[in-house]
């Protein structure tokens, strides 16, 4: 099976790769088409003759997207009905990676899979809105991913993020009043294998680490695993405050296909990894 990864040097895109090793890969990023580019996408798809088409390229800067929601939108949004418009043509399958930012954030027990997001609250959550509807539009063989929280190798990660400033600070705050579920790459990269060569029905589907946190809960467990001992508050979003809003609950409850392990076994077996490999 020839399978086109489109964002293919993000961090997603990278654990991708490998999971897919045993298929064809074609692996493309910026440099080798720019989703944005109608004429491109409709243009360069079929010229690989690809089986199914995966799309995690995308505008991921929760921050500057407050600045840019017009390039946001593009990459994030129209690009996203370019690429379902192609494979609709060439009547393959189209993997799409949303997210949890989608939600608002108001419900405490999580999201299932067929709720219909409203109003997210900041300009990457709109732009990744505006794609899941234009993919729904434009084409049916879609299987649309929403995840949370991606931490794995080669990416700027919150993982990474820590670890950083932990080497030197003995104190940090982080906020503790937003929810969701971290989630390992490799562990993603994996259930998406699965789901698409189990030929799973097409549809939206909730893929996330098991388990909820905290950001501050999640420093916690990350210095606790690296053995740094660096102490954690927990501060309140409005003591901490960004440009982007970001929801206070947004679990991504998983009902229709095998749940993933456990974040902190996830974050475990990432950060002995990584800790291999830059002892
Ligand atoms: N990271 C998270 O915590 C998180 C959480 C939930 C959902 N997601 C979703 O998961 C997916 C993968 O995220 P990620 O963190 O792996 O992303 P990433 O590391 O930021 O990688 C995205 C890739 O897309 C490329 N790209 C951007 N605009 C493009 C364009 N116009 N044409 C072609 N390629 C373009 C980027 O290239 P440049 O570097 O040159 O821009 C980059 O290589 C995204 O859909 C994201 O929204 C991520």
């Amino acid at each position: 099976m020839h399978v086109l990864i489109i964002g293919a040097k993000g961090m997603l895109g990278k654990a991708l790769q490998k999971q897919f090793e045993a298929d064809q890969v074609i692996a493309w990023d910026r440099d080798e088409l720019d989703i944005t580019d109608r004429e491109q996408v409709l243009k360069h798809l079929p010229i690989c003759e690809p089986d199914m088409v995966i799309n995690v390229a995308a505008y991921t800067n929760v921050e500057k997207a407050e600045e840019e929601e017009d390039v946001a939108n593009k990459i994030n949004g129209d690009a996203v009905g370019y690429l379902a418009e192609a494979c609709a043509k060439l009547n393959i399958p189209l993997v799409h990676i949303s997210t949890d930012y989608v939600f608002s954030g108001d419900k405490k027990d999580g999201y299932v899979e067929e709720e219909t997001p409203s109003e997210p609250l900041s300009a990457y959550g709109r732009s990744k809105l505006l794609g899941e509807q234009l993919l729904q539009k434009n084409t049916q063989k879609y299987w649309l991913i929403r995840t949370a929280w991606l931490f794995g190798p080669q990416g700027k990660n919150f993982v990474e993020t820590m670890i950083s400033l932990g080497k030197d600070k003995k104190e940090i705050n982080v906020v503790g009043d937003q929810h969701g579920s971290p989630t390992y790459t490799r562990d993603l990269a994996k259930a998406i294998f699965k789901l698409t060569h189990e030929q799973s029905p097409f549809g939206i589907y909730h893929l996330t680490n098991g388990g909820v946190a905290t950001w501050a809960e999640f420093a916690s467990e990350i210095f606790r695993i690296m053995e740094m001992p660096v102490k954690v508050n927990a501060v309140t979003t409005v003591e901490y405050p960004t440009k982007a809003e970001r929801p206070a609950f947004s679990i991504l409850r998983n009902t229709k296909r095998p749940l993933l392990r456990n974040w902190q076994e996830a974050l475990k077996d990432y950060i002995n990894i990584r800790n291999l490999k830059n002892p």
